[in-house]
């Protein structure tokens, strides 16, 4: 089958994660006889240097053309002085609006191989940890009315929380269905004992579960949940969550698995389509320096295959491929221990497609 990729690389550690994906994604074509062809766009930082803008509107073209879409990460201090509305970050705040990426979801999967690489307690985190962050993705306080106005002289600023009951509505769903293929557990989070948004949020949560009777759910405010994720992690199964909670409560999720450079994410709009990259952003302190661990993006290219291109045995073979790689004790430098064999984001990647 011949499938199009748009690549978007960005900024920092981004095109060097991305090169260790495409390697993969080689691999993938030559074992199982697909045709990828990969087109290489521009966004955030890098952009804004070859265009004046985060988001070219030939890259937003040529992502809603593609299959799907490979994310590396942007921004990066150079760009710390652009106006709000210019920032690296709008790039991918652009391509979740343009593309209707309305459900962003964030496996945080510890490996047992990295259990010494979790900072909580092994009591804790007995039989290891699997939660899946479903976080809302284009809608509430990211993209709700914002301003500056003057106020008895003085300066203010707002942001407003917003969401409508077929935004809550459409993104519960996806985390039943989620959980119905999992441990059929749904914890949604909110804080509907202050905002009204929340409480919407809960009540049209609570309606939509109807139609799932199969899958248990139950409520945490904001609060109690960034508190029982570290408390208690294994109660948890699928997170259902508005797009500032779960920005929140995924960074969380991730540290308790050991290193954010091992955690992938897809944003998924209806039909399959969707956009994926690795969560861990662009690094600039490390960029260029052959450290990055390149497994968070090699996953995103898993999740893409799988999500996107039904392609199952191929996402499959590349899950196996990253354990392996960790079985046979090979470890990037953020997920460095004593005994392993620590190795570059280059020879990583290259390890890891040649175990295809
Ligand atoms: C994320 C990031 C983004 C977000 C930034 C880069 C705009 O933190 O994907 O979690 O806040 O959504
Ligand atoms: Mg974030």
């Amino acid at each position: 089958m011949n499938y199009n990729i748009t690549l978007i690389p960005g900024d920092g550690i981004g095109p060097e994660v991305v090169a260790g994906a495409v390697k993969v994604l080689d691999k993938v074509a030559a074992k199982f006889g697909h045709e990828f062809s990969l087109t290489e766009k521009l966004a955030g930082g890098i952009a804004i240097d070859a265009t004046g803008v985060p988001l070219p509107q030939d890259t937003i073209d040529a992502a809603k053309a593609a299959d799907a879409v490979l994310l590396g990460a942007v921004g990066g201090p150079k760009w710390d002085d652009q106006p709000g509305s210019n920032r690296p970050e709008m790039a991918i705040l652009g391509l979740r609006k343009e593309l209707g990426l309305y459900a962003n979801l964030r496996p945080a999967i510890l490996f047992d191989e990295l259990k010494d690489a979790c900072p909580l307690k092994p009591e804790i985190i007995v039989g290891g940890l699997d939660i899946l962050v479903v976080r809302e993705l284009t809608g509430g306080i990211y993209f709700g009315e914002k301003g500056t106005k003057t106020v008895d002289g003085e300066e203010v600023a707002y942001d407003v929380e917003q969401y409508s009951v077929s935004e809550i509505e459409r993104i519960a769903r996806v985390a039943f269905e989620m959980a119905q293929k999992r441990s059929k557990k749904v914890t949604s989070v909110d804080k509907a004992n202050v905002l009204e948004s929340s409480r919407l949020w809960r009540r049209t949560v609570e309606r939509i579960a109807k139609d799932y009777p199969d899958v248990t759910l139950d409520h945490l405010y904001i609060d109690n949940a960034a508190m029982q994720l570290v408390r208690a992690p294994k109660q948890f199964d699928v997170i259902l969550t508005s797009n500032i909670f779960g920005d929140i409560l995924s960074d969380e999720a991730s540290q308790i698995t050991g290193s954010i450079g091992m955690l992938p994410s897809s944003s998924l709009s209806d039909g399959g389509f969707g956009l994926y990259e690795p969560i861990h952003g662009s690094a600039p302190d490390i960029a260029g320096t052959d450290k990055a661990n390149p497994i968070a993006t090699i996953m995103s290219l898993s999740m893409l295959l799988r999500y996107s291109l039904s392609l199952a045995a191929e996402a499959d073979a590349i899950d196996q491929a990253v354990e392996t790689f960790l079985k046979d004790g090979y470890r990037t430098v953020d997920i460095a221990e004593d005994g392993k064999k620590v190795v570059g984001t280059k020879e990583a990647g290259d390890i890891i497609a040649n175990y295809l």
